[in-house]
């Protein structure tokens, strides 16, 4: 059985006041109300971590949204995956597209970030997806499939499976528009497929693969009901914990 993820991307919002109002209230209300086979997960700003990693309780994990690819050293303002399995993060959004495009992080550094995020024993929330104009020229496929090849490709069988993919459209990130139920499992079917022809079906099955892309409390239930589709990349609504809770509720 696959693991079902929903996990926050709070971006860059929220002071560390603000965040641990937010974090408290998450984590109440995952205890109560959230399924226990569902992995919450909030990925706050770093200077958030370490208090927020004081107000979580067991079925809240806590991550991070980068992390830096060396192990340590002179790169000025950056953090190491050292740290923030020092302050108990266990998650790190690795390739966002939002740092492809505005950092210019390119897929063999998303490799390097990858491999020292899981030699502290972080876990992997790799992104990938294409703009509106790839999937106009009908080249989606072929680039989410390559954005996985370059960065995922080198990973044994047991340390791909570790990894947790979040299939985020550009277009629909932040947008209002939301892909289809049927585009979005279109493409994860397709994921799959490319996991499996590289470790065989077996392992791609045992992969989850998140959606993100302005998923709401309306629209959650459709897109978590298709068959490849193992939960949620959220940004906007992971500001409100009800909004957030009530996606996680919704399987
Ligand atoms: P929105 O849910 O705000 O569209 O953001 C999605 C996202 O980028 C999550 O990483």
């Amino acid at each position: 059985m696959r693991k079902k993820v929903i996990a926050g991307n709070w971006k860059m919002n929220k002071t560390v006041e603000e965040g641990l109002a937010l974090a408290t209230e998450v984590a109440n209300i995952t205890k109560d109300e959230v399924p226990s086979d569902v992995q919450v997960v909030i990925c706050v700003p770093y200077i958030a971590l370490a208090p927020v990693s004081k107000v979580l309780n067991s079925r809240v994990a806590l991550g991070a949204q980068n992390v830096h690819q060396k192990e340590s050293g002179a790169y000025t303002g950056e953090i190491s995956a050292t740290m923030l399995a020092s302050v108990g993060v266990s998650y790190v959004i690795i390739g966002h597209s939002e740092r492809r495009e505005y950092f210019g992080e390119t897929n063999a550094q998303l490799a390097e970030k990858v491999n020292i995020a899981m030699a502290q024993g972080l876990t992997p929330l790799f992104c990938c997806g294409e703009t509106l104009q790839q999937r106009e020229q009908g080249i989606h496929i072929d680039f989410v499939n390559s954005q996985l090849t370059e960065s995922l490709f080198h990973l044994s069988a047991e340390d791909i499976k570790k990894v947790v993919i979040a299939y985020e459209p550009i277009w629909a990130i932040g947008t209002g528009v939301t892909a289809s139920d049927e585009q979005a499992q279109e493409m994860h079917a397709k994921i799959r497929s490319h996991l499996a022809s590289k470790y065989g079906a077996a392992v791609a099955d045992e992969i989850s693969i998140l959606y993100g892309g302005s998923m709401k409390p309306d629209n959650a239930k459709g897109l978590l009901a298709c068959k490849d589709i193992d939960g949620g990349l959220i940004g906007g609504a992971s500001l409100k914990a009800r909004d957030f809770i009530s996606i996680a509720k919704s399987y």
